[in-house]
């Protein structure tokens, strides 16, 4: 039986007021899938308090690579050992993007998370340009070798990657479950070759919402979902969930 994974990416969204009972309502049901929320970092002292005892996995959407110093406005790994972090976002398209990050970094960052033992959870993914070029593989293949340089075969294990179209992120636009699947078998393999690894948790992220989740996580090689506007309210999540939960027994 498949178990997925529903990861919600909160972004730069919600308050402690909407939060309470989300978290409240979230932690009260016993899902079969795998469920998490990266939290904005402030958060994550709440995230603690609120589900640290329950089945819910919580996280944070960034970390710097560094321990402590003089950067201002950053958050290290270490820090975040003070609320029991789960999980940690890394190589995000809106980090790359919008806050430079390279390659370099996500893989710095990357290895900083495995060194505080919380699940990384490294993203990519190729722009519209870069796919209707035709090179959406050669950036998919760019940015996970990059991510896992000089990165251990046990450590590359540890992660969960996340295949994340840029054109499909926020935009109501969701890759095509074809589309996905053909990205998605194409990362795992390329992930197989430096790993060895057949075990790899790979989900999709753009998009997915209830009416398009079905056809999505049917696909064979997609593990689950990071899931940003759909994961705003626990009812959007809660019927992505229930789908998975759903797939999976059937
Ligand atoms: P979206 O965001 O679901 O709003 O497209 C996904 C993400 O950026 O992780």
């Amino acid at each position: 039986m498949k178990k997925f994974y529903l990861i919600g990416n909160l972004k730069m969204n919600l308050s402690k007021a909407e939060l309470l009972p989300y978290f409240e309502k979230l932690k009260s049901k016993n899902y079969k899938s795998k469920v998490g929320l990266c939290v904005p970092s402030v958060y994550l002292p709440l995230a603690h308090k609120e589900l640290n005892d329950s089945n819910v996995l919580y996280g944070a959407q960034n970390i710097y690579y560094k321990d402590s110093g003089a950067y201002t406005g950053e958050i290290s790994a270490k820090m975040l050992q003070d609320f029991n972090t789960k999980l940690v976002l890394v190589g995000h398209s809106e980090r790359r993007a919008l806050f430079g990050e390279t390659n370099e970094v996500v893989n710095a960052k990357t290895k900083k998370i495995l060194e505080y033992s919380y699940t990384p959870i490294v993203c990519f993914g190729e722009t519209l340009a870069e796919r209707n070029q035709g090179f959406a593989k050669d950036v998919v293949y760019g940015q996970i070798r990059g991510a896992l340089e000089n990165l251990s075969k046990e450590n590359m294990s540890k992660i969960i990657f996340a295949y994340e179209p840029v054109w499909a992120i926020g935009t109501g636009i969701n890759a095509t479950s074809k589309q996905a699947e053909e990205i998605i078998a194409y990362a795992k393999e390329v992930v197989y070759e430096l790993s060895s690894s057949r075990e790899i948790v790979m989900l999709y992220g753009g998009s997915l919402k209830a009416s398009n989740a079905e056809d999505i996580l049917n696909q064979p090689s997609i593990d689950g979902g990071l899931i940003g506007g759909a994961s705003l309210t626990f009812e959007d999540f809660n019927a992505i969930i229930e789908i998975a939960d759903r797939i999976s027994q059937a």
